[in-house]
């Protein structure tokens, strides 16, 4: 029995959503291990569109789905979710939605400090999906946070908001940001809790009964590597770990439970928010391949910054990630282009680096040093089999599984999810 663990290995919105799609559909459990509503999943099924934010993507394929304990909740955009996806016609019931007792809440609260966070921070600011997110993994760690099963314990949920707030309030009134009434808080969770409850179980059991009986999980990751908390281009980067490792701790697993890793990367490479980005265009190229690929953030809706394919942070990211497999996603993106060009290093201040360091200035330093390849043609569109990939293409995906000492164990070329070309199955690992 082999489960899966799919992962970001760039800056995000690699199309991962639809490779979580074509996987859940083989497995019994879709289980998110970290991150938060900052996440956007674009699934395409027929003629349905689901834009998923927190719910496990294996819901739609009437899959479990299991929120485990790494992710950060907020209850009420949860809902929110569950209903508009109701709409949709989607089944999420407590029968099929289950959630990490031990999970954190994001609180209204969070996304106003968020929020204030940024506005004062001005010119540097991170770009955050200012929901929250951060504020409320700081108060995990911090020991204060409420989680889903205090939403049972109405005491326990009183004595927690007096530290809460009393935290929260101050940084609030710092920012000049209004300030949270205890009561209100306290009310909003109650109110909450019996459509939240439900859902609510200690998910480690769950899955330990899973992977005993055999059963096929897939672990969802959100984000990607270069947001890691540890590992990404700190301190741009989200606020929890995006690497496989942690889909053991945020799922409430052993380690030898995560299985064959496989990293989702585009044919070129985007980003949202500010931070660094070496191989970025600010030409004609870097605004086609934005167009082509319709590069606009699920959540945000922002624009993303577009650029060339940068293998030595790919590199990096199958390294620090653990991941075993590339699945290569846009790959038409790149059609019609004369030729193309790969990141292979760096250069900062005159010295080559084959990784980007964790400096903050050496990031924002970093030239790429760039290999140019031949482009191709023909359309690649919709390829189903390697045998209709002109020769060009597998050239540049053989040069990119060289370049990031990994191999392209599947290749997505449309958002139709039949739409790939499988060269080796993650499940049979
Ligand atoms: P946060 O996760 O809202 O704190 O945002 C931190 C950084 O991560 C910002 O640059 C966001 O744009 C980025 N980010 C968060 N979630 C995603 C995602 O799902 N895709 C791409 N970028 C993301």
């Amino acid at each position: 029995m082999a489960n899966v663990a799919v992962i970001g290995a760039q800056w995000g919105d690699e199309g991962k959503g639809k490779v979580v799609d074509w996987l859940a559909s083989r497995a019994e459990l879709v289980i998110r291990f970290q991150g938060g509503h900052n996440a956007g999943h674009t699934l395409v099924v027929g003629n349905q569109t689901y834009k998923l934010s927190l719910l496990p993507s294996g819901l739609v394929r009437g899959k479990i789905g299991v929120i485990g304990n790494g992710v950060v909740v907020d209850p009420e955009a949860l809902l929110a979710e569950i209903a508009r996806v109701r709409e949709q016609g989607l089944e999420v019931t407590p029968a099929t939605l289950r959630i990490a007792e031990n999970a954190t809440l994001i609180l209204p609260l969070h996304a106003a400090l968020d929020r204030a966070r940024e506005a004062a921070r001005g010119e540097r600011k991170i770009g955050t999906t200012g929901r929250g997110i951060g504020p409320a993994y700081e108060d995990k760690v911090a020991r204060r946070a409420i989680r889903a099963c205090d939403l049972a314990e109405p005491a326990t949920l009183s004595d927690k908001l007096d530290e809460l707030l009393l935290h929260h309030n101050a940084l609030l009134r710092g920012f000049g940001a209004d300030i949270f009434e205890k009561s209100a808080v306290l009310d909003w969770l109650l109110g909450l809790a019996p459509r939240i409850l439900p859902f609510v179980e200690p998910v480690w059991e769950r899955l330990d009964e899973a992977r005993r009986a055999g059963r096929r999980m897939l672990f969802e990751g959100a984000q990607a590597v270069m947001l890691d908390v540890d590992h990404g281009t700190y301190p741009f980067v989200t606020s929890s770990n995006t690497v496989a490792a942690n889909a053991a701790c945020g799922a409430g697993v052993g380690p030898g439970a995560v299985g064959f890793v496989l990293g989702i990367a585009k044919a070129y490479c985007t980003r949202v928010g500010a931070g660094p980005f070496p191989t970025e265009l600010h030409d004609e190229t870097g605004r086609l391949l934005g167009e082509r690929g319709h590069e606009f953030g699920t959540v945000t809706g922002r624009r993303r910054r577009c650029g060339w394919f940068d293998a030595a942070l790919v590199r990096q990211a199958v390294k620090v990630g653990g991941i075993d497999g590339l699945a290569l996603t846009k790959l038409d993106v790149l059609d019609g282009l004369d030729e193309l060009r790969i990141c292979i290093g760096y250069d900062i201040g005159g010295e080559t680096f084959r990784h980007l360091p964790a400096a903050p200035g050496a990031q924002k330093a970093a030239r790429p040093i760039y290999e140019t390849v031949e482009g191709w043609s023909e359309s690649t569109r919709g390829a189903r089999s390697w045998a209709e990939l002109p020769a060009q293409a597998i050239k540049y995906i053989r040069r990119i599984e060289e370049l990031v000492e990994a191999p392209v164990t599947l290749l997505s070329t449309s958002p139709e999810r039949d739409d790939t070309i499988l060269m080796r199955d993650p499940f049979q690992d």
